[in-house]
């Protein structure tokens, strides 16, 4: 038996997701294979060991029974793999062989936790702490695949400086893309912050509502695609899934039609031939790789009516709930649910 830590909620906006992606995962689990640790988050960054019924943390009530919640903790020094449980004055310690971060978005996949697992020792499922940060931040990934003539939409970066000094110039650059662009903040996920601007007037104000989020916004021209995800797993020689296709049904991929409305259709696999499929694939391994991922990561692409395939973002721990892309792609290839957290699992513990 492995004794496998869950890490759920987190202080980023996509807090609810993760509510959402732990619940499948353990509910998932092979309990012949591990013994369970659920450790949560609270919004405001508290770290609780959760032992109450599951069906609380979907709901996100688990934080309300007093008699649930625990003061825990992963320390950062070398030493013991254990969560540090606080009983008053005195701790005790549970033993952990891996932890699964169920979390996604800022200091959850952004690197902040992955650096305090790697200094605590304990193997953990997802990159590591540069690469999550990395392909976090929209701004940085572009930056480093663009050395390796990968596909990209054309993007001006702004920054909040340059929008409250010169917005003129910010538009006269954001001009030269041609109308409608996409606004988004650098490092958020789950579309939050994401806007479709079809006319100037229309700039500043999406500029100042994604700058909430984030330093840095990217603008970017519209790419007419179909929505293309591909789900990645393994260290050095990855494998990928079969392509996924997602039409919004709605204007684009927004928060509404992710996680409320149910306008959007999946097709899994992709309905693309063989050949766009296979390059497709091919190319999400290679951004994979080039980005220093391990463990897992779903890449993302809009594949247009030229057959032209553009990478948009990649995300290192992807949506998980039972309806989510990732584990749904792998199995469409024969694994269970399950079997793709083992797998997640056994990536961790293979470094
Ligand atoms: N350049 C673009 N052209 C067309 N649609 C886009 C573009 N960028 C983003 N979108 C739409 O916005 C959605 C969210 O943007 P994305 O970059 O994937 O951010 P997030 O990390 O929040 O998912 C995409 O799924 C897509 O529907
Ligand atoms: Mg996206």
């Amino acid at each position: 038996m492995l004794n496998l830590c869950c890490l759920f909620g987190g202080e980023s906006t996509e807090y609810e997701v993760s509510l959402r992606s732990v619940t499948s995962v353990i509910e998932n689990a092979d309990p012949a294979k591990y013994i369970l640790t659920t450790v949560g988050i609270t919004r405001d960054g508290k770290w609780y060991l959760y032992d109450g019924p599951i069906a609380a943390i979907a709901r996100d009530e688990w934080w309300k029974d007093p008699a649930h919640i625990h003061p825990a903790m992963i320390s950062p020094s070398k030493g013991d793999r254990c969560l540090l449980v606080l009983d008053g004055t005195t701790y005790r310690k549970i033993p952990l062989d891996v932890v699964f971060p169920v979390m996604h978005g800022a200091h959850c996949e952004d690197g902040t936790l992955q650096g305090l697992l790697e200094l605590s020792g304990i193997p953990f499922v997802g990159p590591d702490c540069r690469s999550s940060a990395v392909c976090m931040d929209k701004f940085s990934t572009k930056a480093v695949l663009n050395n390796f003539m990968i596909p990209q939409a054309k993007v001006e970066f702004v920054t909040r400086r340059e929008l409250a000094e010169d917005f003129d110039a910010v538009a006269a650059r954001v001009a030269a893309l041609g109308y409608p662009v996409f606004v988004k903040p650098s490092a958020t996920g789950s579309s939050i912050g994401v806007s479709k601007v079809r006319t100037p007037d229309a700039l500043r104000a999406a500029i100042e509502n994604a700058a909430k989020f984030d330093d840095v916004v990217l603008v970017e021209e519209f790419i007419d695609g179909r929505e293309i995800e591909v789900a990645v797993m393994g260290n050095a020689d990855p494998i990928a899934s079969v392509c996924g296709e997602i039409d919004p049904g709605s204007d684009f991929y927004d928060y509404e039609t992710k996680y409320v409305s149910d306008t959007a259709s999946y097709y899994i696999p992709a309905r693309l031939s063989d050949e766009a499929s296979d390059a497709i694939r091919k190319t999400a391994c290679e951004i994979y790789r080039r980005l220093g991922c391990k463990g897992l990561s779903r890449v993302d692409f809009f594949y247009t009516a030229e057959g032209r395939y553009i990478f948009n973002e990649i995300n290192t721990l992807p949506g998980f709930t039972s309806i989510s892309m990732y584990p749904k792609l792998f199995m469409a290839g024969g694994l269970t649910y399950a079997e793709v957290i083992d797998r997640l699992v056994e990536y961790a513990l293979a470094e």
